[in-house]
């Protein structure tokens, strides 16, 4: 079994979690067992670790893009920041507000998480819309930094987050996808 399909066999479904209609993919199961995390860790220090893509900086989105950016950051000896959902972080922060499905939703980032020059690899579990990696995104470059790639486990392709990601620029590296 390749990598995709084995780290696939690993991602539980959830119908109509957390409502009607929808179909939850889970990662809890990737991460449990230990050898599948390993292999699920390894797969983004590989690429990580070439020089040409290797960043100066993780940066993971709330929450489960900490999950796996803090290890990732962790095994390439690079530092590690958190994008999160508004009123968590402590220090003057910067925001971007997105819109989702109903309403809309702010995510910030420490003032003092990066700077220019910088070259930020920015993980994520899952694009959906790519309405949150949109907005990290951002925030990062208003502090001057370069997003060079945008990086999740798995891509709901039918929803068009990463169709709008790549369309706007942004790289994207993902494992695997939902049809
Ligand atoms: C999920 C997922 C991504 C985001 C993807 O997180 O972990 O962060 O949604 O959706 P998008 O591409 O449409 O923006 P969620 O907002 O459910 O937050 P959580 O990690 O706190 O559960
Ligand atoms: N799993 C995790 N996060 C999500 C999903 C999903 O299926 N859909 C939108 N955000």
């Amino acid at each position: 079994m390749d990598t995709a399909a084995y780290l696939r066999s690993h991602i539980r479904t959830v119908p109509d979690w957390p409502a009607p209609g929808v179909m939850f993919r889970d990662i809890t199961p990737l991460l449990q067992d230990p050898k599948v995390f390993r292999v699920l860790i390894d797969t983004f220090v590989h690429r990580y670790m070439t020089p040409e893509l290797r960043p100066s900086v993780i940066a993971g989105l709330d929450a489960r893009g900490f999950i796996i950016g803090s290890v990732l950051a962790y095994e390439l000896g690079v530092g590690f920041v958190p994008i999160r959902k508004k009123g968590k972080l402590p220090f003057t922060t910067v925001e971007e507000t997105y819109e989702l499905e109903y309403g809309s939703a702010t995510v910030e980032l420490h003032t003092d998480a990066v700077k220019p020059g910088d070259r930020v690899v920015l993980i994520d579990d899952l694009i959906a819309t790519g309405g949150t990696m949109m907005a990290g995104r951002r925030l990062l470059e208003k502090l001057g930094a370069t997003v060079t790639e945008g990086a999740a486990i798995v891509d709901l392709p039918e929803l068009g987050g990463s169709s709008k990601l790549r369309e706007s620029g942004l790289e994207l590296f993902t494992l695997l996808d939902f049809a």
